[in-house]
């Protein structure tokens, strides 16, 4: 009986992966989201033996232009393809939120069929372009059967790295994404599949957070804590802007500055939810028995992007801070 490939939807939202510049020596000031999802698939005819491959044009941006609408979209066309029959789904995305999408889509994905988001750090036209090579470990990953149950992942330089626990790192390098709480899932060799990690925290079937109904999200921001900060002007604007949620980058173990927590208690007081994340790279941030009463929520090892994320989709469901934590210990 021949062998059926797998049937893989990939699914283009723009990014360096799809950029151009008119110098094959260029790796900045290029424009990101110009090519195509057709021209990214045939700029890799291999990937057409390991799967039986359909594209998609979801967007074509530049990632730090990412929006929840597009978020959305994405999890809600992902379903449907899943609800299809398709086995397994690629998103091409720039870098700079990659993380963020695939965090989002690991907590709204009601599926444990692969999905895989891949970039590049070279556009297109450069000499040496990384974005072909992903593209094809991309699908590698997603059309192998290893990969099931494994929760959204990212691949980046032959490296497998798992939607929660992946950072960008490095603003240009190639290699340019690490896990600094987790270390990587594993690693894409020759096309080959290797995993040597697991993922801890629940994720797409076992998610409570149904967005198939929803075409907005709860408004939340976030606010950095930082030596000499002030008066917490910044804080109440953005509630008076209509934020639902702040998460605050504190400093070590998730201080902030008093002039900026006493501006905080009040919000809390008015309904605000607050989460509290960290601005170093690894380790969990502790927020005190004191703290939590008040109704301050800690952020776990998530960084403020990703705090930002579990936030808004929580706030969907409840606007409890005991309950919220209890997401942010699960997910
Ligand atoms: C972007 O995030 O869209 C631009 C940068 C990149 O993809 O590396």
């Amino acid at each position: 009986m021949a062998y059926a490939k797998p049937k893989i939807a990939i699914l283009a939202t723009g990014g360096t992966i799809a950029g151009s510049i008119d110098s094959s020596v260029a790796t900045t000031g290029y424009t990101a989201g110009v090519v195509g999802v057709d021209v990214l698939i045939q700029a890799v005819p291999q990937i057409k033996d390991l799967a039986e491959i359909s594209g998609q044009q979801i967007a074509n941006i530049d990632s730090s232009n990412m929006t929840d609408e597009i978020q959305l979209k994405l999890a809600k066309e992902i379903n449907k393809l899943f609800a299809s029959g398709i086995d397994g789904v690629v998103i091409t995305h720039g870098t700079d939120t990659m993380e963020e999408t695939a965090y989002f889509l690991n907590l709204t994905i009601k599926s444990d069929k692969p999905v895989v988001l891949v970039g590049a750090m070279r556009p297109s036209t450069a000499i040496s372009a990384d974005g072909p090579k992903n593209l094809y470990n991309a699908v590698a990953l997603a059309a192998d059967k290893q990969s099931k149950g494994k929760g959204v992942m990212v691949a980046m330089n032959d490296k497998i790295q798992s939607a929660r626990g992946v950072v960008k790192t490095h603003s240009l390098n190639v290699d340019a994404f690490s896990s600094p709480d987790f270390g990587d899932l594993g690693y894409i060799v020759d096309g080959k599949i290797f995993f040597y990690n697991n993922v801890a925290k629940e994720h797409t079937k076992k998610s409570p957070f149904d967005v198939s109904k929803l075409t907005a999200l709860p408004k939340v921001d976030i606010l950095y804590t930082y030596s000499n900060d002030g008066s917490g002007a910044a804080a109440k604007a953005l509630v008076a802007d209509g934020a639902k949620g702040l998460v605050i980058a504190g400093s070590g173990a998730g201080s902030i500055h008093q002039n900026q927590k006493e501006v905080l208690k009040e919000l809390l007081k008015q309904g605000v939810s607050v989460v509290v994340s960290s601005r170093v790279v690894a380790g969990r941030v502790a927020v005190g028995d004191t703290d939590a009463k008040l109704g301050f929520i800690s952020a776990e090892d998530l960084n403020p992007q990703k705090a930002r994320i579990l936030l808004a989709l929580a706030l969907t469901k409840t606007s409890d801070p005991k309950k919220i934590q209890e997401y942010f210990l699960k997910y």
